[in-house]
């Protein structure tokens, strides 16, 4: 399953991945940073009553796998969620997403997004605000994951505004519902998702870079990207 590159993890965080904006966009959230430095602050005080676990999750639709090294992620929602967003319309109030993330074949997390109206006013202030969303985290046996930093959710699906904050939007669109019958064979699989990071651009810090060219070719990028990503979704520690 080898493909694209694997720069050693010095490279990794010498790398800075910035939303694309060249201009001076003043809106914070589109400004999202991604660099090696995972280690902010989770600003107090989100509720972390309001989302739930969501039972029977795994009846829903599994409507894509995404695979990274020994790392498998599987990925729910509901048949309405995937209407709607088929249909063009807004995510329906009270969609869950259930992302079931496995390490070498074992369950290890269970992330969760709900949408609930009102539930974006619930954010504390000065934090940003990603449309009525709540995300949460639960361990394998399903208890609540307190030491999890609920902002860095936050943050990295804002960078996700034009899709409602959800990273996976074309898998949904392109899901076939026919498809669907409860049951866990019938997800898409994709190696590298469809992640939309058109929009991020991919820097070296020091000049001397492979291609001795800036910007790296899309496979590359989407690459060191999916790696970031990687680090930043299951590595806690800095
Ligand atoms: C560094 C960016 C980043 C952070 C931080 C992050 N996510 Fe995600 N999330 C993603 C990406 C990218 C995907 C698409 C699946 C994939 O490639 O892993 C995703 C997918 C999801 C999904 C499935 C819906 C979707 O957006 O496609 C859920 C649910 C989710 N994340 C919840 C969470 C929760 C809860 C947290 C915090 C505990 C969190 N995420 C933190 C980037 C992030």
């Amino acid at each position: 399953m080898k493909k694209l590159l694997s720069p050693s993890l010095a490279l990794l965080m010498s790398l800075t991945l910035t939303a694309c904006n060249t201009n001076n966009d003043t809106n914070g959230s589109t400004q999202q940073e991604l660099s090696g430095d995972i280690s902010q602050k989770e600003p107090s005080g989100y509720d972390r009553e309001l989302v739930k676990f969501p039972e029977n999750y795994d009846k829903g639709v599994n409507y894509t796998t995404v695979h990274r090294g020994n790392v498998r992620e599987e990925l729910y929602t509901s048949r309405e969620a995937i209407e709607a967003v088929q249909n063009g319309q807004p995510f329906p109030d009270g969609t869950v997403i259930t992302l079931e993330i496995y390490k070498d074949e074992e369950l290890d997390e269970i992330f969760v997004m709900e949408k609930r109206t009102g539930w974006g006013d619930q954010t504390p202030q000065g934090t940003p605000r990603n449309g009525d969303w709540q995300y949460q985290e639960f361990n394998a046996d399903r208890s609540l994951d307190y030491e999890e930093d609920i902002g860095r959710c936050f943050t990295c699906h804002a960078n996700q505004e034009r899709d409602e904050y959800v990273n996976t939007l074309d898998e949904m669109k392109s899901y076939d519902l026919e498809n669907f019958t409860g049951a866990k064979e019938s997800s898409t699989e994709s190696q590298i998702t469809g992640i939309p990071t058109d929009h991020w651009v991919v820097k070296e810090d020091s000049q001397d870079n492979l291609l001795g060219n800036s910007l790296m070719e899309d496979e590359e990028k989407a690459g060191i990207i999916q790696k970031v990503l990687l680090m930043i979704h299951f590595n806690k520690a800095t």
